[in-house]
Order: structure tokens, then C-alpha cells, then sequence
């Protein structure tokens, strides 16, 4: 008899990537041999309801794009973390945690180039009644022209615990600044320095063991963002980013989590990483989107079926004593890290793994997106997306693309 391995899908409004991991799971050949057990891999979508704090869960792992903005469901994976040891991707306890602002701090400390970051009190206090005391007695008068002149023009202002480019703007002089600053409002923001004119953008999207760098254009419209462009980085600079983007989720335990790096005469400076549950639309990753659900399906069959246990804690202090090495160069550290990182997402015994059990998986994968049934979802999704004008544009503009991705594994 084969040993069941439920994944559960907590989602929001989503479709397109429920549906397509949901069909490579079904499309793998049978049940897998592992360490003399047969095991099979099972999906199921979760449901929201009251629940028992003492009730025991069916899901082996649970894959969340809804915690982030659902409390409901957020404390039902803290609760299946704490009690009963299902494996998430990703862990509450580390992304609640860990705004923008402690992820910048923490690699400060690790030695990455993350660009001059200050932050500065809020335009409107919080509103409670103790303010006012507490403020005149403590809150220092200050000139927010000379907080940016340390950081120096241009720079831009975001929010501590910011995501989807809310609030972000870019200030070139001080007459902006003062205005962008009455703005903020009560959001609590950050002045960094803006890394100008860089060379290139790099996304690295991760997903357990795998980092795939993306070339990324910020100022195309959603749907065009993702450039289908290969060797953009030399190897070395393509490295450094892998082992970044690496070491950022080992080091929070992110498992599914983005991180954009900006890329200026040889440097690589990371300054959005704190993306777990990032964007997986069909519309956004367009090519790179079967590599996001193979990718996605892959590690759940490694972490279900070799029962990888999930850490909750944390390990900072082994990386901080590399961080604060002052004899290891940046180079020596990446190399370190990246070793730490590897160990912590088992990287070679998850790759000899793919290879024995899951020999079938990138032809698997192609079929699919070569299948009716892909089509017909990638049709849905337009109809969703776009309107009605523009949908059989777009149809064949995702059909050029995914057909492109299936010649190109030829
Ligand atoms: N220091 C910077 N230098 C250059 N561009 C930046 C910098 N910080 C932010 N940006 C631009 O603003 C965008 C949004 O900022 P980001 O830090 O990624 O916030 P969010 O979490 O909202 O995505 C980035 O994708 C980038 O295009
Ligand atoms: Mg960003």
C-alpha cells in the first residue's frame, strides 16, 4: 500500500497555478519508490472553517499564497507549524516577522551591498492619545533635508514594510522630497539611496533548492516585465546573484520568495527581498512559468516523501559570525554562506533525488504545456486578466511565448 502524501493549496483568487500544479501532479507516472515505501502524492485545495486548535490536519505540506493578507488562514498554518509539524512553504513565523526593513538590516550585518537606507519618523504620528507626551519629551526635532543629503539625490522613498511598488517613489531633488514626504502620511518609510542608471535588473524567483535569475524591466507594463533574454549576466555576476538570493532564504527560511537585485559596473546590489509568496501568474512569469510549477511540484514530492522536517528556528548567529568576520572578504563570505545555504536546502540530495525519482518530470511538464488542457487554462486566464478588447491579442501573445518555451526544451 502506498503511503499518502497530502498537499494542501491555500489560495486566494488564483486559478491559473492551482491548475497547472495540480495537473503535473496528476500527469506523474504512479507512486514513488523511496527508501522501501511506496508513496503517493495527492492535492487538495484548502477550505476555511472553524477549527479545533487540538485538530489534527491531513496535509503533509501546504503550499500558502493567502497568509499574507488572511489572518484566518495565517494562524491555521501557524497552528499546523507548531503542533503538528506539516511543512510550509513559506513559514508565517519568519515572513510575518521579517518586513523589508529587519531583511535589509540582516544582510547590512551579512556584508551583501544593500545601498544607504536611513529611516525617518512619520509624517503623521501614530493617533493615541500618549503621543503628544511622549513626543515632546522624547521625539528629537529633525531636517529631513539633511537625512537626504547624507543618503544624497537621487533616492527613493518607501514604505519600512512595503510590496507591489505601493507608495514607492523616486525623489530627485529636495522640493519633491518635502512634497512626497507630506504624503507618506502615517506610513513609516525608508530613504535609500537610488542605485542609478544600473546596467540591469536581475529577478531571481526561488522555489526551495532552485533559483532561476530573471532580466527584469520595471518600467514595462505587468505582463511585459519578465524579458525572455538569455545570458544577460556573465557566469560570475550570475553566481552572485544565485548565491544572494540563496542565502536570503536560508538565512529566513523562505522556501518561495523573490529577490531583486540591481546590477551597476560589476556590483551586485540587492533591494527588494522580503517577497515571500511572490507573484506566480501565468500572465506575469509567462515563459517561466512551467519552470515555477515544475519547480513547485518538485520540491513538495522531495519534501514530502524524504519527510524533511521544516525549521521554525531560526539559525542567525552562525551566519552573523561570518557577517562579522572583519578578516573574510565579501567573496570569501558569499562562498561561505552559499555553502550553508546548500546544506540547509539539502541542494545535492535533493538534485540526486529529481534525477532517481522524478526521471519523468521535465517531459511531464512539456506535454502539459503542450496539452489542450493547458490552452484552455491559458485562455481562462486571459479572459480573467484583460478586457474583453484585448483578450485575443494577448491570447496569442502567452500562446507565442509557451510555445517558445516548449521548442526551446527540444
Ligand atoms: N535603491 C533603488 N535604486 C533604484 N531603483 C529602486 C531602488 N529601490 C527601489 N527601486 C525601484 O522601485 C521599485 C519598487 O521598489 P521595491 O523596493 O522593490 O519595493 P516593493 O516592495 O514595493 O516592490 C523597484 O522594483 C525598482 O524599480
Ligand atoms: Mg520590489
Amino acid at each position: 500500500m502506498a503511503k499518502n502524501h497530502l498537499i494542501g493549496l491555500v489560495l486566494g483568487t488564483e486559478e491559473d497555478w492551482p491548475s497547472a500544479f495540480e495537473s503535473i501532479v496528476r500527469r506523474l507516472n504512479g507512486p514513488i519508490d523511496h527508501d522501501g515505501e511506496s508513496h503517493a502524492l495527492l492535492t487538495e485545495r484548502v477550505t476555511y472553517e472553524p477549527f479545533d486548535l487540538r485538530a489534527i490536519p491531513r496535509h503533509a505540506l501546504v503550499i500558502d499564497r493567502l497568509a499574507h493578507w488572511y489572518t484566518l488562514s495565517r494562524e491555521w498554518l501557524k497552528k499546523v507549524a507548531l503542533m503538528d509539524d506539516v511543512y510550509l512553504l513559506n513559514n508565517p513565523f519568519t515572513f510575518q516577522a521579517m518586513t523589508k526593513h529587519s531583511a535589509y538590516c540582516a544582510m547590512m550585518r551579512l556584508g551583501l551591498k544593500v545601498p544607504e537606507t536611513w529611516m525617518v519618523p512619520h509624517k503623521v504620528p501614530p493617533d493615541d492619545p500618549r503621543f503628544p507626551d511622549m513626543s515632546k519629551r522624547y521625539n528629537l526635532p529633525f531636517d529631513l533635508q539633511q537625512v537626504a543629503a547624507q543618503v544624497g539625490y537621487p533616492l527613493f522613498m518607501k514604505p519600512f514594510d512595503g510590496g507591489a511598488w505601493v507608495g514607492v517613489t523616486r525623489i530627485s531633488d529636495p522640493q519633491q522630497l518635502g512634497a512626497n514626504y507630506d504624503e507618506s502620511g502615517e506610513r513609516l518609510m525608508h530613504l535609500q539611496a537610488a542605485v542609478d542608471g544600473f546596467d540591469v535588473f536581475a529577478r531571481s524567483l526561488s522555489i526551495g533548492a532552485e533559483t532561476l535569475v530573471v532580466h527584469f524591466d520595471p518600467d514595462r507594463p505587468m505582463y511585459d516585465r519578465y524579458q525572455v533574454t538569455h545570458d544577460f549576466l556573465t557566469p560570475e555576476l550570475g553566481a552572485e546573484v544565485i548565491a544572494i538570493g540563496t542565502l536570503i532564504n536560508a538565512f529566513f527560511r523562505w522556501e518561495f520568495n523573490s529577490c531583486e537585485t540591481l546590477i551597476k559596473n560589476g556590483e551586485v546590489y540587492p533591494i527588494d527581498y522580503a517577497n515571500a509568496a511572490p507573484d506566480l501568474a501565468l500572465t506575469s512569469l509567462h515563459y517561466y512559468f512551467p519552470w515555477a510549477i515544475k519547480s513547485l511540484v518538485k520540491w513538495s514530492v522531495f519534501c514530502t516523501v524524504t519527510d524533511r522536517k521544516m525549521r521554525i528556528d531560526q539559525d542567525m548567529d552562525r551566519y552573523f559570525a561570518i557577517g562579522d568576520d572583519p578578516d573574510l572578504s565579501y567573496e570569501e563570505k558569499l562562498g561561505r554562506y552559499q555553502a550553508m545555504a546548500e546544506d540547509y536546502f539539502e541542494t545535492e540530495r535533493y538534485h540526486e533525488f529529481c534525477g532517481k525519482h522524478l526521471p519523468e518530470i521535465d517531459e511531464v511538464t512539456v506535454e502539459y504545456i503542450a496539452s489542450p488542457e493547458f490552452d484552455a487554462l491559458l485562455v481562462d486566464t486571459v479572459r480573467s486578466t484583460f478586457p474583453e478588447s484585448e483578450q485575443p491579442q494577448f491570447v496569442e501573445h502567452y500562446r507565442g511565448l509557451l510555445g517558445a518555451w516548449v521548442t526551446d526544451q527540444a
